[in-house]
């Protein structure tokens, strides 16, 4: 059942999570990259995206002799010298295409290349969130009989994909092949996790259903931020009380300046694509997607207000700018959706945050990006919090107060405590809590 050889394509954050950690449950993988600098970076051990765990297990997993990296997918699946490849995981992007899509066309281009190439009996597995349709999709593609397509979709979150592969919820397995379906099954099954095995179809579409259940959640959250602060209640009260309720739960239920990261915006405009094309007006995903942008607005809303009204020329100081704390991703951030709401208003944007010492260009411009918190505080009018990093709660606030223009601090993650703040002489204003 185990050291089996595995293919894994594509090295994003998926893909190295899934190509580590099968590695490290004892099957040997092989990932590839059509990246050669990031290969060679890979196969000398250096993990450049922020994981907690996945360098670590990357360098064990190579000095065990149990994980390779090599360039392009050919290369993955042809080796003289080797055991036939069992396995082929798909782990391309599917990027958000025009009209809110998903693009396959990595995907396409990896069934291109390896259609002829995969032994038979070989089981392709479609790793990547894909539109329903995507694995009887590249069937076809494939052209093969002798070679099947599974769906596993991950549930990884960034920040703790490894702990998230090693620990599943579930893992869910949908093949038209049920010998298919339980071979990919098996080589999870150290884990012990509850394993699902359903059609393709029904697989490809829990991916979908519960990334935009969980975005649904936290609009559903945001929104009732605001009820709260129009009728002087406390947002943290009302999701503690509802959250006791079992079926609802304490979890995903903390209101901030909306969702955003590359799984939920990107998996609820699919959905919505999705189920256009199937005829049907899944409104409530829309509005899912609208209460997100309004959520947006309104901390813009906040800042105005608390700087008197107007933003032109005013100098404000961002806490945080990736799309969450623990990683350094930056992608749909709401971060920067607020930072441009800002920006277009006429503010001038400086920005501190401990994952990313330096701006980028292209994705932070507009924003002058410090490595030091005390030069975001200086001689701004507020400052906003947008990232939960709990290195903020312990940031000298004295300090911060020392060189501030006007001590003023939106949180919109609920993070700092407000007693701390008022000590240190500022005006706090969280979301949702009068
Ligand atoms: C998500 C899913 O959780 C994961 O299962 C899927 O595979 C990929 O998408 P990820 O994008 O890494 O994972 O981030 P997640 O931790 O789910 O957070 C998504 C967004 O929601 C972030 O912007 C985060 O700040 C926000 N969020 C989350 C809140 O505003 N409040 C919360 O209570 C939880």
């Amino acid at each position: 059942m185990f050291a089996r050889r595995i293919a894994v394509i594509g090295t994003g954050y998926v893909g190295l999570t899934t190509g580590a950690c099968l590695a490290s449950l004892g099957h040997h993988v092989v990932c590839a990259d059509i990246d050669p600098e990031k290969v060679d970076r890979l196969t000398r051990g250096e993990v450049d995206i922020l994981e907690p765990g996945l360098p670590e297990l990357v360098a064990e997993n190579i000095a065990a002799g149990r994980l390779e990296f090599v360039l392009g997918a050919r290369k993955a699946i042809v080796a003289p010298d080797e055991p036939a490849v069992e396995v082929v995981f798909l782990c391309v992007p599917t990027p958000m295409g025009d009209g809110g899509a998903a693009d396959l066309r990595a995907v396409q281009a990896v069934a291109n290349e390896v259609r002829h190439l995969l032994p038979a009996g070989c089981v392709v597995v479609n790793k990547s969130t894909v539109p329903v349709g995507t694995a009887e999709t590249t069937r076809k593609m494939l052209g093969r009989r002798d070679v099947s397509v599974v769906s596993n979709p991950e549930f990884l979150r960034e920040g703790t994909a490894v702990h998230d592969f090693l620990n599943p919820d579930r893992i869910v397995v949908g093949s038209d092949s049920q010998d298919a379906a339980e071979r990919v099954a098996a080589l999870y099954s150290k884990l012990g996790a509850p394993t699902q095995l359903t059609d393709a179809a029904s697989a490809e579409l829990v991916k979908y259903a519960a990334n935009c259940f969980l975005a649904m959640k936290l609009s559903y959250v945001n929104a009732l931020s605001e009820l709260c602060e129009r009728l002087g209640a406390d947002v943290l009260e009302v999701t503690e009380g509802m959250g006791y309720d079992r079926r609802i739960g304490q979890t995903f239920l903390s209101p901030g300046p909306g969702w955003g990261g590359s799984c939920f915006p990107k998996d609820t405009h699919a959905l919505l694509q999705i189920a256009e094309a199937a005829g049907m007006d899944f409104d409530l995903v829309g509005a899912t997607l609208r209460t997100n942008t309004r959520t947006r607005e309104r901390v813009v809303e906040k800042v105005r207000d608390a700087v008197g009204g107007s933003l032109t020329g005013k100098r404000i100081g961002l806490l945080g700018l990736t799309f969450k704390a623990g990683t350094d991703d930056l992608r749909d951030s709401p971060a920067l959706a607020v930072a441009e709401l800002l920006t277009a208003e006429g503010a001038e944007l400086v920005g501190y945050d401990p994952a990313c010492p330096t701006g980028v260009p292209g994705v932070t411009d507009g924003i002058s990006v410090v490595d030091d918190p005390l030069a975001v505080a200086k001689d701004a009018v507020a400052l906003v919090v947008l990232t939960e990093w709990p290195q903020f709660r312990a940031l000298d606030w004295t300090a911060l107060g020392g060189v501030i223009g006007s001590p003023v601090v939106i949180d919109t993650r609920n993070l700092l405590d407000p007693d701390v703040l008022r000590r240190a002489g500022f005006a706090w204003m969280g979301l949702g809590r009068s």
